[in-house]
């Protein structure tokens, strides 16, 4: 198999064994439960969702963090369950992670110096004055001066600790970098700087992202593909601008109701109830007790993801909801 993608996800599954307590037995979470996607170099895949429904997740199986359960994930086209050490070892330096929380990726006790050099000391064999050059490179390219690469983490701002940790990231000149809520922490004002540095960045080095945010005006700042997840599996995935204007899932919908400014007061759709535990998800659809259109069947089919307008909708309903909406029109 060889195509142009630089990421693809094949039903990935990720279940986690969890212990209900004393006496009460063990369960299993399923986190992640069936997630397929292929990522081209130099785009952006956004991947929004609630808390909780297995965003980040997904981001440690795609950095090899951990292993999925089950499926297939490809990095430049290599199976990586295949792989040995030596050459998974490799492969991490083609995809990176950027985290809210910039001390996932940044050590308090290390200057910016030692944090940006790490990388390069593990993975290449250039000589010191290469190492600093580059340090000092991908500094000023985060808009930071190449001066301060001897102070700590906590001396700079968040946003700035936030442009740091993407100069981390960034060292080895990775393939993907998976980037997981890395704007929530950070004050709107500061938010755009830092997601256009993410797109500036991007342009310069053709680097595909996987974005995740909760968040939909960051989601429609950087996306060019939208995947909406919903208790482990992608309910709705297609370009920005079928998910932001043309919204078929019901809980798309809902969550673009959720957001007016975002989607012009495009859907109004509400959900009852609360999301479900993914220890004990519903039958069928699982947004079945929730949702408005639900009938009979969505209590006991799983919808697959089906081609639909132009994006791909894992519903059963939607012929049923368009033609109303038709009517309604
Ligand atoms: N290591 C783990 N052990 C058990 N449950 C987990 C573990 N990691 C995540 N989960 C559960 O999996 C679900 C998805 O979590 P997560 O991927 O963190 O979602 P999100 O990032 O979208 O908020 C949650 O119910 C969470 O409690
Ligand atoms: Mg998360």
């Amino acid at each position: 198999m060889s195509d142009n993608t630089v990421l693809k996800a094949d039903n990935l599954h990720r279940h986690y064994p969890v212990s209900l307590g004393l006496g009460k037995g063990k369960a299993v979470v399923k986190a992640l439960n069936g997630v397929s996607f292929s990522l081209m170099p130099g785009k952006t895949l956004a991947v929004v969702g609630e808390s909780g429904c297995g965003k980040s997740t997904l981001a440690r199986q795609l950095t090899l963090i951990e292993q999925p359960s089950s499926g297939e994930l490809f990095i430049n086209n290599e199976a990586t369950a295949r792989l040995n050490k030596a050459e998974l070892k490799h492969l991490r330096t083609q995809i990176q992670m950027v985290f809210q929380n910039p001390y996932g990726s940044l050590n308090p006790r290390h200057s910016i110096a030692q944090s940006l050099i790490e990388p390069l000391d593990i993975h290449t064999r250039l000589s010191k004055t290469e190492k600093r050059d580059r340090v000092h490179t991908m500094m000023k390219q985060v808009g930071l001066r190449p001066e301060h690469a001897a102070r700590y983490p906590h001396m700079f701002s968040g946003g700035q600790r936030q442009r740091i940790a993407l100069a981390r990231a960034m060292m080895l000149n990775p393939k993907i970098v998976v980037a997981d809520e890395p704007t929530s922490a950070l004050d709107v004002s500061i938010q755009a700087q830092v997601l256009n540095l993410f797109m500036d960045l991007q342009d310069e080095y053709h680097t595909a992202y996987v974005f995740i945010s909760h968040n939909l005006s960051v989601v429609r700042h950087v996306a060019d593909d939208v995947m909406v997840m919903y208790l482990g599996r992608a309910v709705e995935h297609g370009s920005k601008e079928a998910i932001f204007e043309n919204p078929q899932h019901p809980y798309t919908q809902a969550l673009l109701a959720a957001a007016p400014s975002v989607n012009g007061h495009k859907t109004n759709l509400h959900l009852k109830g609360e999301l479900p535990s993914p220890l004990n998800p519903p039958v069928g659809c699982a947004l079945n007790q929730r949702c408005p259109y639900a009938r009979a069947e969505c209590g006991q089919t799983e919808p697959p993801l089906r081609e639909w307008q132009g994006r791909q909708v894992a519903c059963l309903r939607l012929e049923d909801i368009s033609n109303n909406a038709q009517k309604a029109a």
